[in-house]
């Protein structure tokens, strides 16, 4: 593979600048020289960041599972391209190989087919972090039909709204998941959810806690009986560049969630081009990220853009504190790890536990550790580098987001220099700027602004599933005819970014970006409260936690507040699911709000960090004396 690795900084900045100069010739190379094609494109990219329009590699003809898969068996078919380490450690981990994945595959894709799927239906994803999660991701794609993974941490109505949006076909679950000590019911919240989703037909089911479970006749489906009658030979649908490959859920600032489309060939050669130069893989390497599937970090780096270079890639079932704080280590050591990729919420959580948890593990294979989802903070980026990476290991902080589809930001291993809570540089091939309060790019540096792309890349999502409109309002208007990401960034003197965070109402709580509406509106449900404003607040192990302002109906006022705060903490897990709960809730008469009725929540946050030194300009607040009150109560 080829993929213009660079080996030193006066390389990155060669090749950074070719990619900027000539950004067509830059992809063209890339995509020609490392995948195998159908047909090749006419053109490499088109496009009009003013009406959002963006199309990549036109008319070209491709299957990402051929990539994935396929041309990998002649040279690599006895090579293991999934390990997966179950939640409980006595039970064995599993070595699949890419013989047997294309097996897997292929048997999964024929069901699918005789179950009336076809190129272009969606189907919905609902299973825990087992190997039949990555098999359904790769079968769906395989036949050309759109998955749609559902975290399998979110709640039946979560459920229900994200099926219905894009209208799922079919559900694929399991009987149930295991998290650390706990099993989860994942089939009685499908059921659950399917009570309100006229588009399901049918549902498959995983075995794997073997818990009694509901099936309902004409819907439900035992999956194994099927792949055991199913033939391990498929051939691939033939699909265009700007087919549809999946549809992931991610929060907004409204209410409702927007289902992030990625097409084909552009997420294939952004997925695979950032994995290699991220992480450096090498032939022998075992890869390990410990997100989950459910997220697009799980997408483009735990399956394509592993498989798409075939690697061997980790699925782990279990969290870091079960059965003991020392589970990463252990598994690190076990399988040999070499590339290790988390998120800084994980890294808190267990730089505040012994260390011998982690001095007992033999670490020594590792040579890339990897950092994503929220800013890391220099305490856990010093734990990280000390204690796992021993100073030998880059940590590689990696900017992105699920609308970019790969990443954006960040140092590449031995080339960049790193600097603790920076992304550092820009990859090439992606234009980062930053842009001032009047809509100017900013040229000089020491510079704080809003982050956006004035470029299209080939992994971004081309639009909103049924909501272009949206898409294009999102992240198209605030700097015309620039990609603007939400975030705010700050730019040293070498010219590297650090990211302060979201400068719109989305939180990131553990590293899950929750948007502050969605919340709201679960809140404001509940029939004692009259209005809610949720905001974020720093907390040690989550980065942020969210902080709600609650104002009751006087129906409400009698209640006893602790049982009150615990429903409507129920409410919103129920709603949205248990990370969405709030960690602190304080009832107040009144919200601060301008004339035209908007809530002013940069007030709320300085509450709600506790720091009550200057509030800033008041004077457009229709009710200026809520703001001591809320304080008094806070207090
Ligand atoms: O605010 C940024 C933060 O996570 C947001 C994207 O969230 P999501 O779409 O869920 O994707 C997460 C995994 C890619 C961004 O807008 N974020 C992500 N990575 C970092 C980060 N903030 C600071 N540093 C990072 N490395």
């Amino acid at each position: 593979m080829s993929y213009y690795q660079v080996k030193n900084l006066e390389q990155y900045f060669k090749h950074y600048n070719k990619s900027i100069r000539e950004p067509r010739k830059f992809w063209d190379k890339i995509a020609e020289e490392n995948f195998t094609w159908y047909q090749k494109w006419d053109k490499v990219v088109e496009f009009d960041m003013q009406e959002a329009d963006v199309k990549w590699f036109l008319n070209a003809k491709v299957n990402i599972t051929k990539n994935c898969i396929d041309r990998h068996l002649a040279k690599r078919g006895n090579k293991t391209a999934i390990i997966f380490e179950p939640n409980d450690p006595k039970e064995e981990a599993q070595h699949i190989t890419y013989n047997e994945l294309y097996d897997r595959v292929a048997k999964m894709a024929n069901v699918l087919r005789d179950q009336g799927i076809k190129k272009g239906d969606r189907v919905c994803i609902y299973l825990p972090m087992i190997p039949e999660l990555a098999v359904s991701v790769l079968a769906c794609a395989r036949i050309g039909a759109i998955h749609s993974v559902v975290f399998a941490g979110f709640s039946a109505s979560a459920v229900t709204a994200r099926i219905n949006d894009s209208e799922c076909k079919m559900v694929i679950t399991a009987d149930g998941g295991f998290r650390g000590s706990k099993s989860i019911d994942l089939k009685g919240i499908v059921d659950e959810a399917l009570e309100k989703t006229p588009s399901v037909e049918k549902v498959l089911v995983v075995k794997r806690t073997n818990a009694e479970i509901k099936m309902k006749e004409g819907r439900d489906i035992w999956l194994q009986p099927l792949l055991d009658e199913a033939v391990p030979n498929n051939v691939a649908e033939i699909m265009d560049a700007e087919d549809p490959l999946f549809i992931l859920y991610t929060s907004g600032s409204t209410g409702k969630p927007k289902g992030m489309l990625h097409t084909t060939a552009g997420y294939m050669v952004f997925a695979a081009y950032t994995f290699k130069n991220i992480f450096n893989y090498e032939e022998d390497d075992v890869y390990w990220c410990t997100a989950d599937i459910g997220w697009i970090t799980g997408h483009s780096y735990i399956l394509y853009g592993p498989l798409l270079n075939g690697a061997t890639t980790v699925i782990f079932e279990g969290i870091p504190s079960y059965p003991d704080f020392g589970r990463f280590w252990e598994v690190i050591d076990k399988h040999k790890v070499t590339q290790f990729y988390t998120a800084p919420t994980a890294i808190r959580s267990l730089a505040k536990e012994n260390t011998e948890w982690v001095e007992k593990h033999d670490l020594s294979t590792l040579k890339v550790i990897g950092s994503v989802g929220e800013p890391i903070n220099e305490e856990a980026w010093h734990w990280y580098n000390n204690h796992v990476g021993k100073k030998r290991c880059p940590v590689v902080d990696t900017w992105w987001q699920t609308e970019t589809g790969g990443i954006m930001i960040s140092p590449l291993p031995f080339v960049t220099p790193t600097k603790p809570t920076y992304a550092t540089f820009p990859l090439p091939g992606v234009q980062a700027v930053l842009m001032d309060e009047r809509r100017n790019e900013i040229e000089e540096n020491q510079v704080v602004g809003s982050l956006c792309i004035k470029f299209p890349w080939p992994g971004m999502a081309r639009t909103i599933w049924g909501d272009h409109q949206r898409f294009k309002e999102t992240y198209f208007t605030a700097f015309p005819g620039k990609y603007f990401t939400g975030d705010g960034a700050l730019r040293d003197e070498v010219g590297y970014y650090r990211i302060t965070g979201r400068v719109d109402d989305v939180v990131i709580v553990s590293g899950h970006n929750l948007g502050t509406a969605p919340i709201e509106d679960a809140i404001n449900e509940h029939p004692a409260v009259a209005e809610s404003a949720i905001v974020g607040f720093p907390h040690d192990i989550k980065g942020n936690a969210l902080y709600g302002f609650i104002i009751l109906k006087e129906s409400g006022e009698s209640r006893d507040r602790a049982n009150l705060a615990n429903e409507i903490n129920q409410h919103v897990s129920s709603h949205i699911g248990p990370i969405a709960k709030l960690d602190k809730i304080q009832f107040v008469s009144g919200l601060p709000k301008t004339r035209s009725g908007k809530i002013m929540r940069r007030i709320l946050r300085k509450i709600a960090e506790g720091d009550f030194s200057n509030f800033g300009d008041t004077s457009t607040l229709l009710n200026p004396e809520i703001v001591e009150e809320i304080k008094e109560g806070k207090l």
